[in-house]
Formats: C-alpha cells, sequence, structure tokens
C-alpha cells in the first residue's frame, strides 16, 4: 500500500505588508495507513499551515507532498480538488457546516461534487451518519445541535467519501469535556474499525493520549517525532531531529520502527 502522505522539506511563508513569515520552514513527514498521529506544538509554531497543507487547501511556497503516491505539485487546482475529494477528510475546530441545511444534506455535500446519484448519495450519507451515531438526527439542521453533535456531524461529512486520511484541526477545542471524549471515541472506533488514518492537532495532553504517535512543531519545524525513536531534545542541534523519516535508509534512522 502507497504511503498515505509524504512531505519532504516542505515550507510556506507568508507575505505580510511587505515582510515575508516563515510559517513552516522545512517540514518532511511519512504518515502510514491506519496510522494515528497527534500534532503538538505552541500556537503559532504553524501546525494549522501544515495541516491545510497535508489537506491539498493550499500549496506550499517549496517542498514535496505526495498523497497517496501521487506528488501533488504537477496536478492543476481541478484535479488537486478531485484527489483532496477523494482520498482526505478534513474536521475544522469550528465545525464549518452550513447552519440551515439538514445533518444528512451536509454530509452528503462531498459526494455530490463527485458526481454520485442523490439515492446513493442519501444511503451513504445516512450511513456515516450512523456510525457517529447520529442516526436519529438525520433531518435536524446544525443550528438545532449541540456543539459536540455538529461535530460529529463533519466527521461524517469528512468520512462520506471513503478517505484514506482524516484530518483534524482541533477538532475537541470549541466543545466541552463531555462532547470532546465523545467525538475522540468516535475517532478511536473509526480509526480501529475502517482502519482510516488521522492525524489530529490539539492543545491538550488528554487529546494527544489517544494518538500512537506524537509530532511536537516548534517555530515551523519538527522538534520531536516519536516514530523516529530519537530526537528528543535535539531540537537545538543543526541538522537534528527535524529531519523527518522521509528516507529510512539515512544514517540517523537506526530505531525507525
Ligand atoms: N494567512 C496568513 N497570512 C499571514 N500569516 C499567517 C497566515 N496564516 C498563518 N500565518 C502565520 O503563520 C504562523 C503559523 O500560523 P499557524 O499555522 O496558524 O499556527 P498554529 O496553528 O500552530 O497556531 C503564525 O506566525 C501566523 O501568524
Ligand atoms: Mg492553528
Amino acid at each position: 500500500m502507497n504511503t498515505a502522505l509524504e512531505a519532504v522539506d516542505l515550507k510556506r511563508s507568508y507575505q505580510l505588508e511587505g515582510l515575508s513569515v516563515e510559517a513552516l520552514r522545512g517540514v518532511s513527514l511519512r504518515i502510514e495507513p491506519g496510522e494515528f498521529v497527534a500534532i503538538i506544538g505552541p500556537s503559532g509554531s504553524g501546525k494549522s499551515t501544515l495541516m491545510h497543507l497535508l489537506g491539498c487547501l493550499d500549496r506550499p511556497t517549496s517542498g514535496a507532498l505526495r498523497v497517496n503516491g501521487v506528488e501533488m505539485s504537477g496536478l492543476s487546482d481541478t484535479s488537486l480538488a478531485e484527489l483532496r475529494n477523494r482520498t482526505i477528510g478534513f474536521v475544522f475546530q469550528s465545525f464549518h457546516l452550513l447552519g440551515r441545511t439538514s445533518a444528512l444534506d451536509n454530509v452528503a455535500l462531498p459526494l455530490v461534487y463527485r458526481g454520485t446519484g442523490k439515492a446513493e448519495r442519501r444511503a451513504r450519507a445516512r450511513r456515516a451518519l450512523e456510525a457517529v451515531g447520529l442516526g436519529h438526527r438525520l433531518d435536524h439542521r446544525p443550528s438545532q445541535m449541540s456543539g459536540g453533535e455538529q461535530q460529529r456531524v463533519a466527521i461524517a461529512r469528512a468520512l462520506v467519501g471513503e478517505p484514506s486520511v482524516l484530518l483534524a484541526d482541533e477538532p475537541t477545542g470549541n466543545l466541552d469535556t463531555r462532547n470532546g471524549d465523545e467525538v475522540m471515541a468516535i475517532l478511536d472506533r473509526l480509526n480501529a474499525e475502517s482502519g482510516v488514518a488521522i492525524v489530529l492537532v490539539t492543545h491538550e495532553p488528554e487529546v494527544a493520549a489517544h494518538a500512537r504517535r506524537q509530532i511536537h512543531v516548534r517555530d515551523g519545524l519538527i522538534e520531536l517525532d516519536t516514530a523516529l525513536g530519537d530526537g528528543g531534545g535535539r531540537s537545538g542541534e543543526a541538522g537534528g531531529s527535524e529531519v523527518g523519516p522521509v528516507d529510512p535508509r539515512g544514517p540517523d534512522e537506526g530505531e525507525l520502527r
């Protein structure tokens, strides 16, 4: 099976009033099918920028990104949107649902862009909502739902197209503890049962503990990736831990699992 996501030396800078802000300064990582990864780091360290690149919602200033083995840089915007639609689901902190549209139609929307027929769209959207425990809320609008329910609708929408990777940027950030726990329980189960790889950003150690691998980001670089089995405490070294596990034959990767 192809590596789900492979980033090589990704950089992204933003131009602000004539100044260049380097949000990502060279990030390399691989996400394998079925992994569960937490990205952790201080505010402003580049986590959302990285997630938007991994999710093909944005293009890097330089560097390479392969999605299921397909290099994205050569793709037109239309082809990139198609690749994203088929392989990646994205969940946002603030849900990003259509507030006056039913849960079922919100979830079915990605299939509209794919040209799936109406009956099949509705059947698949219903199954996706059932999978997040909302089979009894198909006709409810997000504006009539709790935050936890809205995030579950957003997860169903992200998964309705059966992507290989689910990316979630602080999915519990707007939820209280109980709703956050419920959302995490659903992500645990989806990862275990459907094998979808999950990459989530969080500030909360209890949320990060759900993942089997932690990636710490600081100042636009990876300072620790637990998949490497080393790198702790080496963030200040030139050529140190920010080098991701891109080439398993590299000299520093003896403990790569
Ligand atoms: N659209 C943008 N335009 C200008 N600067 C941005 C933009 N998005 C992010 N940044 C800057 O890039 C850096 C990283 O931001 P971000 O990826 O949102 O960090 P995080 O998600 O870790 O809080 C910050 O300095 C932020 O101000
Ligand atoms: Mg962010």
